[in-house]
């Protein structure tokens, strides 16, 4: 970033998973049944009625993508369409007015525009966390869909997720449950993530990376990591990742899907991972927009400790993984048609 304005000289390289304020965000706001026409603005405050159902009830939801600065300069926004689909699913299961595709994604490429100077440089390894989030909001007390509600865009320039990036990181099973078997676990609302703080302090506490939670039927399989997917590489090159209708749809678990098996040409399943089978794997880790590929060191579950690959290296299918995921991000490796828009 240049440094001629009185804007804090940032250091790519080191740089975690926290806010820091950029210039423009996106603002729109639905009214009497419509969206108005949004715009940019420096203002980084949102003023809102106290009664607001977002407050009081949760009625929100949220997205997260990111661009990235390629060796050329350009810039590559990975698959926002993608967010964009599952934001109207996130919307409709909180009877929430969706923003449409192409509108959001335009929006999206004008924040980011707006603010090309806070992507970080190519090579860092850093990008453009992009963070949309829609809310209800209006004078209300009853339990109710609000009348009005705002949509906006902000980015901040984000460096790993958990500590390491790719060194791998040991978590725990938690008592807990991330989300009810039929309740809004696969919609990205901001209740699933409260509902996670406790047990990921817990787990911070006990000096683990994040808590990993079980199906909350049986309590028997693996569903998410943090606040990220699970995949399992199993003794026979099998890439495996929870199916279950309470777990968030990672769109980048979908694309390392296709990436093992379109460009690994390795086997792919949705299936089911049983907490009692984990030596069927040799290399575990975590997936998702903040969390890229992390890799599981070790799991420790109730008494019993398992280490997957090692605790310190990573794994090779999950370094090759990561090598051509990111590699498409930054430009490095051509991307399936569709994947980026710049
Ligand atoms: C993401 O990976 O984009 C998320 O929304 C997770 C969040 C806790 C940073």
């Amino acid at each position: 970033m240049q440094n001629n304005s009185n804007k804090p000289k940032l250091d790519w390289d080191t740089l975690g998973f926290s806010y820091i304020k950029t210039d423009y965000r996106f603002i729109d706001r639905f009214k009497e049944g419509q969206w108005e026409e949004g715009a940019l603005t420096t203002d980084n405050k949102l003023h809102i009625s106290e009664g607001s159902p977002a407050l009081h009830y949760g009625q929100q939801c949220f997205e997260g993508m990111k661009a990235y600065r390629t060796k050329d300069g350009t810039i590559n926004i990975f698959r926002p369409f993608e967010n964009a689909k599952r934001m109207r699913r996130s919307c409709e299961r909180l009877l929430m007015p969706y923003y449409p595709e192409d509108a959001f994604v335009e929006a999206v490429k004008k924040v980011v525009k707006a603010n090309e100077e806070f992507i970080p440089p190519y090579g860092t390894g850093s990008a453009l966390y992009i963070r949309p989030f829609m809310i209800g909001v209006g004078d209300n007390i009853g339990l109710k869909p609000a009348e009005e509600y705002l949509f906006s865009i902000f980015v901040t320039p984000v460096g790993s997720y958990f500590k390491g990036g790719l060194k791998p990181s040991n978590f725990y099973v938690s008592t807990y449950d991330r989300a009810a078997p039929k309740g809004t676990g696969a919609a990205k609302v901001g209740g699933n993530y409260a509902a996670s703080l406790l047990p990921g302090k817990e787990a911070k506490e006990r000096q683990f990376s994040d808590a990993v939670y079980l199906d909350p039927a049986t309590h028997t399989k693996i569903e998410e990591v943090g606040a990220a997917n699970f995949f399992g590489i199993t003794q026979e090159d099998t890439f495996i990742t929870p199916q279950s209708p309470s777990i968030l749809n990672s769109i980048t678990k979908r694309s390392l899907m296709w990436l093992a098996e379109n460009r690994l040409n390795m086997e792919v399943k949705e299936g089911d991972i049983y907490i009692d089978e984990l030596d069927r794997f040799k290399e575990a880790g975590a997936c998702g927009t903040a969390a890229v590929v992390s890799p599981i060191g070790g799991l420790q579950v109730e008494n019993d400790f398992h280490v997957f690959y090692s605790e310190n290296e990573v794994g090779p299918v999950t370094r090759a993984l990561y090598n051509e995921l990111t590699g498409i991000q930054f430009g490095d490796i051509k991307a399936p048609e569709g994947w980026i828009e710049t």
